[in-house]
């Protein structure tokens, strides 16, 4: 996750599939084109849901939409043909992809001295940070390779700020999905959310992207 012990006072987590990246359009189409491999479908709304949940996680919660029981076999079918629709999407992924003011924001908050974690539900993540041009700014990186348990459980956001060497109190999450809130809640951390006001009733201060925030507005939660 880091290679070094390092202690920040404040600390930024970030989430990454639609809140650094436009990767959250990408899931939707590979879950639902699964989705309808078993007869199953479902709407952007119902997808709210499976927004910062475990690759493993969604396919349950489609499945049981659709009322079906899936023995380990066809899991482990199922998320791997799920993921490679999904790769085949970011294929091209390029700079151009990253989400209206994120990179300005994290370089903003780099200089100002706040520690920077990722704090991803994704077992992608790093190659879409490279693609992307922006793994070097993360002093931790946390995502679905280290954690054992799936927003709303708070273990990414704990473990991403226990790698920055600062408390719960001192960080703030940047989540677009409800159960990445509700992980920062039980957390006991701010959160900013990136959407809407529908969705992300329950976070700190809802922006519709990173454009939108200042970092003394964000700091101003702490
Ligand atoms: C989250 C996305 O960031 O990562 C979810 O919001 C996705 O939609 C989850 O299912 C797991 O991603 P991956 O890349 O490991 O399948
Ligand atoms: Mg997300």
């Amino acid at each position: 996750m880091t290679n070094h012990t390092q202690s920040f006072e404040q600390g930024f987590l970030f989430d990454l599939d639609g809140v650094i990246v436009d990767t959250a359009k990408f899931h939707f189409v590979a879950w639902r084109r699964m989705a309808n491999e078993i007869g199953i479908d479902f709407n952007e709304e119902q997808n709210e849901q499976l927004k910062g949940v475990s690759r493993r996680e969604s396919l349950l919660k489609i499945a049981e939409w659709g009322g079906k029981s899936l023995d380990e076999d066809e899991i482990a079918k199922y998320m791997h043909l799920k993921n490679e629709w999904y790769l085949e999407l970011i294929e091209t992924l390029t700079p151009a992809d990253i989400l209206p003011g994120a990179d300005l924001f994290i370089k903003a908050a780099k200089a100002a001295g706040i520690g920077i974690a990722l704090g991803s539900a994704s077992k992608n993540a790093v190659p879409i940070l490279e693609r992307i041009g922006m793994l070097s700014l993360f002093d931790a990186i946390v995502d679905g390779n280290h954690v054992s348990k799936s927003k709303p459980d708070p273990e990414v956001f704990l473990k991403g700020a226990e790698a920055l060497g600062c408390s719960a109190q001192q960080s703030i999450v940047f989540e677009d999905s409800v159960a990445g809130i509700e992980a920062a809640k039980t957390a006991s951390m701010k959160s900013i959310g990136i959407g809407t006001e529908d969705v992300l009733k329950s976070a700190d201060i809802i922006v519709s992207d990173l454009s939108e925030i200042t970092i003394t507005k964000a700091l101003s939660l702490l």
